[in-house]
């Protein structure tokens, strides 16, 4: 049988009660004639057993057009999931998968591309020795957007309402890239806030929903040396004040320049959609975070 006739087969593994359709409609469009399989639910264990009764019916080539994509809300389950998967899979029986909790990968590439697509555009170099402050950066957004910030050579802050939800956080970040690059603050109130941004060249808000993080008057106050803003929350309030979702370079203040969260969005639905491309023509390996960001540094490029 040649590739070409070889069909493609997704399987959706989902830590929520229900399968997120996002994912398998969008690929509904990209991959017409795939096969797809939605788990939900779906616990490490489960995961095991789908993979076991994934790996050997299309044979040692045929395993090459099957596909997964692990997604949920729960990001620490799917990191479980992820490992368990990985601990299953041998040579040749092994297929690619992507990983994306919720959107969480794809986000956070997609803004700290953005935020690097500001600074390109005005002359500030990249993120290099640079400080980001990443306000709420304690779910799956912010701590991918860390850990991407922190393996590009950045100083990262994140903070959170809990000064130990924090530093727990940002050792995990550390642990997983090696090096002791993320630092965890307590910040709530807004002189907290004024502090962490103080010495930020860029401050990301990755709060939850609906969750104003920044003020303008804590900006001006305190934000002398800062020159990009992002904020992936669309929903009002904005994580950021005179930052609205379709903004795109907006100057917020003389000098500072934001990006706001439905432009963020618009590239990760394109860094996705790729990546599942990318996927279709891979024959195994783990597609996150990294190969987000590196998917969406090929889409700003001009
Ligand atoms: N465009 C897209 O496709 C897309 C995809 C995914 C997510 N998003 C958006 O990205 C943002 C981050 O997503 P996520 O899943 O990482 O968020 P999340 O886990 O729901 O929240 C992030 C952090 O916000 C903080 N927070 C929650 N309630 C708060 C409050 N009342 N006051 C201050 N801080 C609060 C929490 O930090 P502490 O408890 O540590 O303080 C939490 O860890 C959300 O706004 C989400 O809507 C967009």
């Amino acid at each position: 049988m040649t590739p070409q006739e070889r069909k493609l087969a997704i399987l959706f593994l989902d830590t929520d009660k229900h399968v997120s359709p996002f994912e398998p409609l969008l690929v509904t469009d990209l991959f017409p004639n795939a096969n797809i399989f939605l788990y939900g639910n779906v616990e490490p264990e489960d995961a095991v057993r789908i993979v076991q009764d994934a790996m050997f019916p299309r044979g040692p080539k045929g395993v090459k057009y099957t596909k997964m994509f692990i997604g949920g809300y729960d990001a620490e389950k799917v990191e479980r999931i992820v490992e368990a998967v990985k601990k299953t899979m041998f040579p040749p029986f092994e297929f690619t998968i992507i990983v994306d909790p919720r959107g969480a990968n794809t986000t956070a590439a997609a803004a700290v591309a953005k935020t690097l697509e500001l600074l390109m555009k005005h002359g500030l170099g990249d993120f290099k020795n640079k400080n980001i402050a990443i306000l709420a950066g304690t779910g799956p957004v912010g701590v991918a957007a860390a850990t991407i910030y922190a393996l590009e050579g950045a100083n990262v802050y994140i903070t959170s309402r809990s000064l130990e939800k924090a530093v727990k956080v940002a050792r995990k970040i550390n642990e997983e890239i090696k090096a002791e690059k993320v630092k965890g603050l307590k910040a709530l109130t807004r002189e907290e806030i004024g502090e962490v941004i103080k010495n930020a060249d860029i401050v990301l808000a990755t709060g939850a929903a609906g969750v104003r993080l920044l003020d303008l008057e804590t900006l001006k106050n305190y934000g002398g040396k800062c020159r990009v803003l992002a904020d992936v929350n669309a929903v009002p309030p904005t994580g950021i004040e005179g930052l609205e979702p379709n903004d795109e370079d907006k100057e917020v203040l003389p000098g500072v320049y934001g990006v706001g969260a439905l432009r963020i969005g618009t590239l990760k639905n394109k860094v996705i959609a790729e990546l599942f491309k990318l996927a279709a023509e891979t024959p195994k390996g783990i597609l996150d975070y990294r190969a987000a960001y590196e998917t969406a540094l090929k889409l700003i490029k001009p």
